[in-house]
Formats: structure tokens, sequence, C-alpha cells
């Protein structure tokens, strides 16, 4: 079985690559699967995800109000919102919902059970998470293909990828499967000096358009090139991205204290930083 074990876990064989690999056959198995694919979407926590939609769409109605009583779904911001303003309107709504930390509360636990089976749960999480709006063809909305380490990103972060209505084929975030990435990069040595539209239209027969619905979260690796394509659906795509990250794992260009924020500190770290050695200790 080339050290592989066979375990039992609550009466289910479970596959684990050490003896010494004590994780649950449920985390297991998610684990498997994202590290296969690169990805893995699970349901959330339904009552926090409506929070989180409630404050979005309180943060819309704000920038669209403008002393009108108009009230519009989020898909349906495409009739309100020129696409030369979608840009203001992000900014409006990352404003509003960052002003405290209620709404990082309620992001992390809609999606709790996902970050401690994949990433553990003395956590960093990023301040300010990112906000995606992208008005159907819309070419500003676009997000060109990339991945996040090749950009000074550390390979420790973990991205969960909240969509707050439902997205399918171009409303959805694209990505090339581990697989895929790999065996691309061992086919041709030049493929990351490609410009990055150069590159999308060498890999688009190769990518994967999520389908994600409202009520489900998508956790995938950044480590895999992903991106928008131009949104060619009739509904406008909104979705929020956040990292996170094990507190102790280490930190690229992105700093703790700045970029993310320390949110489960447990006891026993919190005693061991404080810790002070008796003086006069021989
Ligand atoms: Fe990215």
């Amino acid at each position: 079985m080339n050290n592989a074990q066979l375990l039992n876990d609550n009466n289910k064989d479970v596959l684990t690559s050490s003896p010494w690999d004590f994780r649950s056959s449920q985390e297991l198995s998610m684990g498997k699967v994202y590290e296969e694919k690169g990805y893995i979407i699970e349901r959330g926590e339904i009552k926090y995800l409506n929070l989180l939609k409630k404050q979005i769409e309180a943060a819309f109605l704000d920038f669209t109000e403008k002393g009108r009583q108009i009230s519009i779904c989020l898909e349906e911001a495409h009739q309100l919102i020129k696409h030369d303003d979608s840009n203001n309107l992000r900014l409006h709504v990352m404003q509003r919902l960052f002003m405290d930390t209620t709404f990082h509360r309620n992001y992390f636990n809609a999606a709790k059970h996902v970050i401690h089976a994949l990433c553990g749960n003395e956590l960093a999480m990023q301040k300010r998470p990112g906000i995606s709006i992208n008005l159907p063809h819309n070419p500003n909305d676009a997000l060109p293909i990339h991945a996040d380490t090749w950009n000074g990103v550390s390979p420790f972060e973990l991205n969960i990828w909240i969509p707050f209505v439902d997205c399918e084929n171009t409303m959805s975030l694209y990505i090339l499967k581990r697989e895929k990435y790999n065996q691309r990069l061992g086919d041709s040595k030049g493929l990351l000096k490609l410009s990055s539209d150069d590159l999308f239209e060498e890999l688009r027969d190769d990518l994967t358009w999520i389908p994600v619905k409202y009520g489900q979260i998508l956790a995938f690796d950044q480590s895999l090139p992903h991106g928008y394509s131009i949104n060619q659906e009739k509904s406008t795509h909104w979705s929020m991205n956040c990292r996170f990250k094990g507190l102790h794992t280490p930190y690229w260009d992105k700093k703790l204290g700045e970029y993310f924020m320390p949110i489960t500190v447990k006891t026993n770290t919190r005693l061991g930083m404080n810790y002070k050695h008796p003086e006069n200790w021989v």
C-alpha cells in the first residue's frame, strides 16, 4: 500500500499517507477533493450568508437611492449602474461593509467548517476582503488570468469565495485545475512568459468556469491560474473573496497586522507570547 495506512474512523475506512495523520475522515475527503481539483464547493451557513447579503443590499441601495426610493435586487444592478460606475459602486460597498468587524465575523462564520477543515482553527483573516461586481458586457469588470502566488502572495492562504447571486457560465470564476496546470507547465516552459491576454487564449480550452449558487461557498487555491472573463450573461455578478491562513504560517508580501488580522488567537498562544523568563535564571 506504499506507506499508506487504512485506518478506521467512525466506522469509515480512511486512507492516510502517514500513521501520524490524525485528520478525520470528513477532513481527509474534503482535502482530497481540494488537492486534486484546486477547489471545493461546500454549503455555507445560510444564517450568516443571509446577514452578509442583507448588508451588501443595504450598501447597494444606499448607493443607488440618492433621494429616490428604488428597490432592485442585486442581479439587476446593471439596470441602474452604468459601466463606468461599477468601480465606484464597488468602493462604496466596501467602505460601508468594513466600518466595523461585524461583516468579517459573519463571513468567517459562514465558511467556518471549510476553513477549519482545510486551514486550521488558529487563523489570520484578510482585513479588507475583495468584492467583485461584474455588470453584463462590461470589459472593465473582467479580471485577467493570474495566480496570486506569482506576485508575492503566500501559498499558505486559502481563498474563500462567496457568491451573492447564482453564478454560472461567464458569471463564474474560472480556474485552471491543478492537474492541467502541472501538465501545461510541463509541456511549455515559456507559458508564464506570455502576456495575460495570450496566456488566456493559450489556456482557454483547459479552463473550468465553476458554477456556484447562492447558499454555497467556494474554497479555491489561488496558486492556480484564475480570473473572470467578460460577463456575457443577462444578470450582474456579485461575489466576495477573502483570504484566511494559519496564524503561524509564513507571511510573504501581505503582512500580519496590515493585510491580515489575527482572529482566533488561542489562550496558549497568548500566554506564550506574553511569557517572561524568570530573571537571573541559571
Ligand atoms: Fe486572484
